[in-house]
């Protein structure tokens, strides 16, 4: 729990402590609210002027009935108020907690390297991003601070119990304490691996959903509905069912402390009864009393096993957030105003000096000792096989990926620790262009400010992508929304956009993988003449098949041929 209260800001951490603060205030006018119990059921059970339990606060004996009435009224208020406040910025609390961790950690996610998003799931991002941060700050943060809140009223009412009744508090508490602290310790640990096994589950759920929407098509066509389902089913009931044992277990003392207590306080009645040292009146006294604080005192114990449990059961979360803000990420130099960000420069070559590259998952090497020179304004062609390694080197080239081994040279200079200047330079067409769910205009200047001078160049890049008639067809032209992931566009047209990003951002250097695949021969040959405009202008390294592309090009490479030629 401490561990936790480091991850908070200091605005985060004074704000706790001003609840706390208020949650003690409300504590002690819960005690003063009840010291003026006893008077006032004393004087309506006839029992004021002798006043045989003596009320340990002086004041209170000397005020008329009225005016501890009026003072009872007053307390109520303030107390309720103070409730209100308390639940306001505990709310609240909550509510910043949430969404300062939810951002947080999302930035930490995508400020990781590319490397990241291939060692990890998307799925357990996403968990932990929503359902985590979630349990943590509406649940765990919650439940920590109703804790609070219930151990120091029920502390309050107790000290007044004791001062006033004191065996019979003894007792009574000895008892309850003695059953919940059994309760607890043994369903403490059930409590932690219940909490475990949900964090799993709601990772697996998201994992589940996402797969079976992206594989909609094959699911539809196969009839493999009811094999998705189920197992998304799996998923749901085991964290469904996690939350349904902390549900009944969490509401299970209830009714068994309240037979508890009703035991001992019939016990109570016939021992005095037994032996008779009180008169009936006062017995009455004392119960009502007792009632009255058991039925304020019950809901509190209730409140505090059921925090305790869902502590347990939702540390997990904590443990997996505190993790998640400790994650550390290299920050490259992501702004031009970044002293750090030097800009190199590209005169000449770019050089891959033994470049070694494998991929956690299989550690099979995919390049071993690569070696390739790329002349500036060149354009050069890498062909191979399926799965030879190709797209792997490209992205090594715009350092997405990094080499286990070997270097990187740009103009004789190593560009490791300023790979975002390199990036800068380069526009990167892939196979799959990535759309985002925005307007077209958007997707081509990929939300980089879209100034007006920039407007004959846009014209020009349309022009030489041939998108001029797929735009005429659009019913709000550049202005209209792709849709998400590009749903709405054909492969071929995905790809144009794709180009046209590249040659917007006025690359140095074009890397295209596989780059006109979707094409048709027609719209091939233009983009082919757009590029072939564009030689001795950039250096160009393409990654194709295409017999017509290949005879564009400077040298052709087979990516075998790069490797082991040291050794
Ligand atoms: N994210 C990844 N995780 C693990 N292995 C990968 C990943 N991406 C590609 N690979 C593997 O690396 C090899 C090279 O892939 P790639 O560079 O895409 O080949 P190419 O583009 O030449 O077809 C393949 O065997 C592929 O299975
Ligand atoms: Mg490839």
């Amino acid at each position: 729990m401490f561990k936790l209260f480091n991850l908070l800001t200091l605005t985060q951490k004074k704000t706790f402590f001003l609840i706390v603060f208020f949650i003690i205030l409300l504590s002690l006018v819960e005690i003063l609210t009840f010291s003026l119990l006893q008077p006032i059921i004393n004087f309506y059970s006839e029992n004021s002027s002798e006043n045989i339990f003596i009320n340990k606060i002086d004041v209170i004996k000397t005020l008329k009935v009225y005016e501890i009435l009026g003072l009872f009224f007053i307390f109520f208020i303030i107390r309720a108020a103070l409730y209100i406040y308390i639940s306001f910025k505990k709310n609240q609390f909550i509510y910043n907690i949430n969404n300062f961790l939810s951002l947080t950690i999302f930035e930490n996610y995508i400020n990781q390297e590319y490397f990241f998003f291939i060692e990890n799931k998307t799925s357990d991002m996403i968990s932990v991003v929503i359902n985590e941060v979630e349990k943590f700050s509406y649940r765990l943060i919650d439940n920590i601070i109703n804790l609070f809140t219930e151990i120091f009223i029920v502390s309050a009412i107790l000290i007044f119990l004791l001062i006033n009744f004191f065996n019979e508090t003894i007792i009574l508490s000895l008892a309850t304490i003695t059953f919940f602290s059994t309760f607890y310790f043994f369903f403490k640990s059930k409590f932690k691996k219940l909490g475990n096994e949900k964090t799993l589950s709601d990772a697996k759920k998201i994992n589940n959903l996402q797969n079976s929407f992206y594989a909609i098509q094959p699911i539809k066509l196969e009839g493999l509905e009811f094999l998705f389902s189920q197992k998304f089913f799996i998923s749901t009931q085991k964290s469904a069912k996690s939350q349904f044992h902390l549900g009944f277990m969490s509401e299970l003392p209830k009714p068994l402390i309240e037979f508890l207590v009703l035991i001992i306080v019939f016990l109570m009645l016939f021992f005095s009864y037994l032996y008779s040292y009180l008169s009936n009146k006062e017995i009455l006294s004392t119960l009502a009393i007792f009632v009255v604080a058991m039925f304020r005192l019950l809901p509190s114990i209730n409140r505090i096993i059921a925090s305790l449990n869902a502590i347990k059961f939702y540390s997990s979360s904590g443990k997996i957030i505190n993790e998640e803000l400790n994650r550390k990420f290299l920050k490259l130099n992501n702004s031009s105003e970044n002293k750090t960000s030097k800009s190199i420069n590209f005169n000449s070559t770019i050089k891959l000096e033994n470049v070694c590259f494998s991929y956690p998952s299989s550690g099979k090497k995919i390049l071993k000792n690569t070696n390739l020179i790329i002349n500036k304004n060149q354009m050069i062609a890498i062909v191979g096989g399926n799965g030879s390694g190709k797209s792997t080197l490209l992205n090594i080239i715009c350092c997405l990926l990094r080499p286990e081994k070997g270097k990187i040279l740009v103009d004789g200079t190593d560009i490791e620790g300023n790979e975002r200047a390199l990036q800068k330079k380069i526009g990167f067409v892939q196979q799959r262009t990535f759309i985002v769910d925005d307007t077209l205009l958007n997707n081509i200047v990929f939300n980089r400010q879209f100034k007006t001078e920039n407007h004959l160049h846009l014209q020009e890049v349309i022009k030489d992508t041939n998108l001029q008639s797929f735009i005429a067809n659009l019913p709000r032209g550049l202005e209209t929304n792709l849709d998400e992931m590009g749903r709405n566009l054909s492969g071929g047209e995905m790809q144009k956009i794709g180009i046209a990003r590249a040659l917007y951002k006025k690359s140095e250097i074009l890397l295209l993988d596989e780059a006109t695949s979707a094409l048709d021969e027609n719209a091939e040959e233009e983009i082919l003449n757009t590029i072939a405009k564009l030689k001795k202008k950039v250096t160009i390294i393409a990654v194709t098949h295409k017999k017509d592309f290949l005879k564009y090009c400077d040298k052709v490479y087979n990516i075998k041929d790069l490797q082991n030629k040291q050794n």
